[in-house]
C-alpha cells in the first residue's frame, strides 16, 4: 500500500481509509460488501472467484462478479494457478469494473489446494510469480496477492514470496 498526501492507495486506486473487508467465501457477497462500504470501510473484497469458472462462463461464477455502483473501490479476488487462464480471467474481471484484482494464494482448503490453487502456490514461488506477471500484463488495474506466512510451519516463505512478486515490477 502506498500513500500520497495521507490518502491510502493501492497502485493508483485511492482508498477511503486503511480498513479493508477481507475476502471471505460464503460471506462477502454484494449485499455484505455494500453494507460494509456504507459502514465506512476503506475498500471491500469479493469472495474468491474461480478463474476457470469465469472462462467457462459458469452462471453462478458470473453472478459472483456482479459489482454495484456504491461499493467502490472494490477488489475482486480470483483463484487459479495457470498464468494464461488467470490473465484471461483478470481481463473479464477488469471488464466487470473491478478496481483491484487479487490473486488468492492463501486458501488452505483441500478441494482448492489439490488443484494447485490457493496456498499451494506458496510451494512453487516461480509459478506464483508467473501467475502475477501474466495477470499484471493483461490488465491496467493494480494486481495484488493475498498470501500466508507459508504452506506450513516448516516452510514459512512469505518474505521470499513477497520479494519474488515485488521484483516483477
Ligand atoms: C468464512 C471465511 C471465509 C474465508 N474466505 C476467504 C477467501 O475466499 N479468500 C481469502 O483470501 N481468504 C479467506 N478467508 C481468510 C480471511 O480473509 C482472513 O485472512 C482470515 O480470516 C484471517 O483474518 P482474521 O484474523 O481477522 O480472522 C476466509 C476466512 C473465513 C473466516
Amino acid at each position: 500500500m502506498n500513500a500520497t498526501n495521507n490518502t491510502p492507495a493501492i497502485g493508483g486506486v485511492k482508498l477511503r481509509n486503511r480498513v479493508a473487508l477481507a475476502p471471505m467465501a460464503g460471506i462477502c457477497d454484494q449485499t455484505y460488501r455494500r453494507l460494509a462500504t456504507a459502514q465506512g470501510v476503506g475498500f471491500v473484497c469479493t469472495e474468491m472467484i474461480s478463474a476457470k469458472g469465469l472462462l467457462y462462463h459458469n452462471e453462478k461464477t458470473l453472478r459472483m462478479l456482479a459489482l454495484a455502483e456504491d461499493e467502490h473501490p472494490v477488489a475482486v479476488q480470483i483463484f487459479g494457478h495457470v498464468p494464461e487462464e488467470l490473465a484471461k480471467a483478470a481481463q473479464i474481471v477488469a471488464q466487470a469494473g473491478a478496481d483491484i484484482i487479487d490473486l488468492n494464494m492463501g486458501c488452505p482448503v483441500a478441494k482448492v489446494v489439490k488443484n494447485g490453487d490457493g496456498s499451494a502456490l506458496l510451494r512453487d514461488v516461480p509459478q506464483a510469480a508467473a501467475c502475477i506477471a501474466a495477470m499484471a500484463d493483461a490488465v491496467d488495474v493494480p494486481v495484488t496477492a493475498k498470501i500466508r506466512l507459508g504452506w506450513d510451519d516448516d516452510s514459512r516463505n512469505a518474505v521470499a514470496v513477497a520479494r519474488a512478486l515485488a521484483c516483477l515490477f
